[in-house]
């Protein structure tokens, strides 16, 4: 048998499988030498890593193709709006051909089902949003940039608003619920959480300015996103949710963090299943190193934990990032499948991941790793995957097919074009007025009668300071002094902090 066949034997499947490429040894390709991922073992998770330009985000389209052809709803951070050509077909070319012969690819230009979304008003797509209360503490003390004493502080004051059935819906909110706390008619309270100091509130409250201040306040409020709006499917093909972030690239912990919130989400919403023979949902983080960087003890251990816990639900988490060092190891040591494309090995910083990389991988007779990992070319990946068993295949130094789809962003206009057109824009588009808060509050110290009544009409929208006036009014103090109100009822949360959902 030649190394090939002898690779390409470890990766033969009896369920459906993505299709990734073809075997290289020797420096030769054999296009008979199939390299595929099994889909039954996607929820097993996996990596994408690679020096910049190296093929990480073709990679990541290619994959995206093949689930949304199997029916899986794809979620994709879309960084830099390079995936956006998912949304049309492909050019074919003198490098498509040859690429499609090495890699036994009888490749044909397609579009795919795209939705485009983005992160809160202003951006191209259609905006998605969460609440603070839904968010909760410890995400949001990434996203704020808190120290753990800090977000220990923040846990105590979402504890009493959530004892207090008080919807933090926006960041107004939550910063009057603190500048309460440190009110004197507030004192009460804060002796009743115990453990905040005036001084800690004082960070947190100017965190939160700065977070409006970079713009940040756009995202959270209502309506939320539903993640059950992630996961459909158009005429039995999966369609791909592309978060496009171009223009948060300013503020890369507020998106890692909004996915992680999503992951939570489904991992509250979602039913056990058991093994699947396809997963319910892949999500991408590309740019992971941005989720873990500067990372909280508990965000860390919860990010590894619902990684853990998420593969019970049919959920695939791929991580995308140059080096795999970038992810610590409890978190990488959970992704079964993957793709490593070109490292360089330019500073002895580098041969050191380098070094760290190949131990990560099962030994190989057909390779050098060390060598192998620098000489990849543009498009080629050292692989491997867990099998059906969930064993790991050998080693292959794989070419890639190339995506079938458009390797190319289709341009803001477009994207902004396509978004306005889609059903989600209907549901999504309008912001709830941020005195929904307000209102909120109010409907929880007023008769019930009166909650029937016409809505007033909403103030004005730049009116200062707002939820501190509401938290000013007194009823709505009698009412956050009255524990254990009937009409308020407790929030609980679920893993990482975010509120629990019933269904
Ligand atoms: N599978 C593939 N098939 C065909 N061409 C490819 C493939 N992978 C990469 N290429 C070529 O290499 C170029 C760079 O790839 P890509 O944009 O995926 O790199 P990257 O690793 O995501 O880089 P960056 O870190 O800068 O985002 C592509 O524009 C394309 O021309
Ligand atoms: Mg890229």
């Amino acid at each position: 048998m030649t190394a090939h066949a002898e690779i390409a034997a470890g990766y033969a499947s009896e369920g459906a499988a993505v299709e990734l490429g073809t075997v290289l040894a020797g420096g030769a390709v054999d296009p008979a030498a199939r390299v595929r991922l099994p889909l039954a073992v996607v929820n097993r998770h996996g990596l994408v890593a690679g020096a910049t330009g190296t093929g990480k985000t073709k990679t990541l389209q290619l994959l995206a193709e093949q689930l949304s052809d199997n029916g899986v709803p794809v979620l994709m951070a879309d960084v830099k709006g390079d995936l956006s050509g998912l949304s049309r077909q492909g050019e074919e070319s003198d490098r498509t051909r040859s690429r499609a012969a090495d890699t036994g690819d009888d490749w044909q230009p397609r579009s795919y089902p795209v939705q485009f979304l983005s992160l809160g008003a202003g951006g191209a797509g259609v905006p998605v949003r969460a609440t603070v209360t839904s968010f909760g503490p410890v995400l949001l003390s990434k996203v704020l940039g808190l120290n753990d004493t800090q977000e220990s502080t923040l846990g105590l004051v979402f504890h009493w608003a959530d004892s207090k059935g008080l919807p933090l819906l926006d960041t107004k909110d939550l910063r009057g619920v603190v500048q309460h706390l440190t009110s004197d008619e507030g004192k009460a309270d804060l002796k009743g959480i115990g453990g905040v100091s005036a001084a800690t509130a004082g960070v947190i409250l100017r965190a939160l300015v700065n977070l409006e201040a970079r713009g940040g306040d756009r995202f959270f409020g209502e309506p939320e996103l539903d993640p059950a709006d992630l996961m459909r499917d158009r005429d039995g093909k999966g369609v791909i949710s592309l978060l496009e972030l171009a223009e948060l690239r300013g503020d890369p912990a507020l998106f890692s963090t909004f996915l992680m919130w999503l992951l939570a989400e489904l991992f509250e919403t979602l039913p056990e299943e058991g093994d699947v023979e396809k997963p319910k949902l892949v999500f991408f983080f590309d740019e992971a190193h941005l989720l873990f960087s500067n990372a909280s003890k508990a965000f860390l251990g919860q990010i590894t934990q619902t990684v853990k816990l998420i593969r019970s639900k049919g959920i695939g988490v791929f991580f995308c990032t140059q080096l795999p060092t970038d992810i610590p190891g409890d978190v990488l040591s959970q992704l079964g499948a993957r793709v490593q494309h070109a490292l360089r090995a330019f500073t002895p910083d580098d041969q050191k991941a380098l070094a760290r990389t190949v131990k990560t991988y099962p030994t190989t007779p057909h390779y050098d790793l060390e060598k192998a990992l620098t000489s990849l070319g543009i498009g080629e990946a050292v692989i491997t995957v867990l099998n059906e068993k969930g064993a790991p295949t050998p080693v292959a130094w794989t070419r890639l097919r190339a995506p079938r789809s458009l390797m190319d962003t289709i341009g803001d206009d477009a994207i902004r074009q396509a978004a306005q057109g889609s059903d989600l824009h209907r549901k999504y588009a309008e912001t709830v007025d941020r005195e929904s808060a307000y209102e909120q509050l109010l409907r929880k110290v007023v008769p019930p009668q009166e909650e029937r009544a016409p809505e007033p009409p909403a103030p004005e929208r730049e009116e200062p300071g707002l939820a501190e006036k509401v938290l000013g009014n007194s009823a709505v103090k009698s009412f956050l002094r009255s524990a254990g109100s009937a009409l308020a009822r407790e929030i609980t949360r679920g893993l990482f902090g975010t509120s629990r959902k019933r269904r």
